[in-house]
């Protein structure tokens, strides 16, 4: 594997090939557990992602790279082998959650701001020692008729900004994820609103990062979509692909390496369908492809249920999503090949 950071971006998007967003902070996977009436351990925890990360095919032909916790990034398979290690095994590259989680941004109601720089530069050392070539960060943008301010879009800007930068100091590829929420509250906000707030938020994002001298080249954008929020959703699938293309085509720079969304609430199969119809017939500066959480897992979260007698199945049902989302990557799936397959 080359190691500079431009070409670990293209790995990163090649054609057919997206992330898997594994990167559940301890909290967040003890919730997922919980809606399968599991306790959430070290060792659970390891068996979760160890039986996602050994579906061979899965991993060899759809995913370029996984996002660990860090947890997840030192921990060891069943048998001994890092899971580092059965990642690269598979072909794809480790990345790594690097931010410490969105905090309340004082003086302000509502809003936050995403931490983590304190010490990143020495972790970002450790990290990279492990194998991670990839990190990622979120910033959170509350929506509403008032929100976001002006004030929290530039902290969490800057902060991507300076992240992006310590990231492409140690030989590492930023993901670079500013999340206009979608199921936040109050989730009512309709879709002009997300088109305005989510092209706002990049070209702040954008202009941070030039003044940081990011290269472009050596980074990935990890945006949510151009949709209405969750409690008044009606836009259609064409109706979201093309603001959502329309929003990137004038906001981000064609040198940009690639764009990878997030699913962030959306159900597994309309994350699909929008991806596929943002890159049906669309010629575009950067490849368009998925680093999605819950739309690649709940399915096999929900196969598995914790119990060993049925990695098999949940195996199938990551393959399931994995392949679905190549398609779409590609602009090739339909809602037929998801019934078919
Ligand atoms: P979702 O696809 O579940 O939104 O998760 C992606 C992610 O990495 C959020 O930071």
């Amino acid at each position: 594997m080359s190691e500079r950071i431009e070409d670990i971006a293209k790995a990163m998007v090649a054609e057919g090939k997206g992330l898997l967003a594994a990167d559940e902070s301890t909290a967040t996977i003890k919730k997922r557990f919980e809606a399968i009436d599991l306790e959430s351990t070290e060792t659970s925890r390891r068996d979760y992602r160890e039986m996602l990360l050994r579906s061979e095919a899965a991993m060899k032909n759809c995913i370029s790279g996984v996002i660990l916790y860090e947890e997840t990034l030192f921990q060891n398979a069943a048998d001994g082998t890092p899971l580092a290690e059965v990642i690269r095994a598979a072909g794809a590259i480790p990345g790594i959650k690097v931010d410490t989680g969105a905090k309340p941004l004082a003086l302000a109601s509502g809003e936050t701001v995403t931490e983590g720089l304190d010490g990143l530069a020495e972790r970002l050392a450790r990290y990279y020692a492990a194998g991670a070539r990839f990190a990622k960060w979120r910033g959170v943008i509350a929506i509403s008729d008032r929100l976001p301010t002006a004030n929290a879009v530039k902290a969490n800007a800057h902060a991507l900004a300076r992240y992006a930068a310590l990231c492409q100091q140690a030989g590492i590829v930023p993901i670079v994820e500013p999340e206009v929420l979608m199921d936040g509250e109050p989730g009512t906000h309709d879709i002009d609103r997300s088109e305005a707030v989510t092209e706002q938020t990049l070209r702040v994002v954008f202009n941070e990062l030039a003044d940081a001298g990011i290269k472009l080249e050596g980074m990935i954008l990890k945006p949510s979509m151009v949709i209405d929020g969750k409690k008044q959703r009606k836009a259609s699938v064409a109706e979201v692909a093309e603001r959502t293309v329309r929003v990137l085509k004038n906001t981000v720079p064609a040198s940009v390496a690639g764009i990878a969304f997030l699913s962030g609430g959306q159900s597994a199969e309309e994350a699909t369908a929008h991806l596929s119809a943002m890159n049906a017939g669309n010629s575009l500066p950067w490849a368009l492809t998925f680093s999605y959480g819950r739309a690649l897992q709940d399915d096999a979260l929900k196969a598995w249920k914790g119990e060993s007698g049925n990695v098999e199945a949940g195996q199938r049902a990551f393959a399931h999503r994995a392949r679905m989302n190549s398609l779409a990557a590609r602009g090739l799936w339909t809602a037929e090949q998801e019934r078919t397959a």
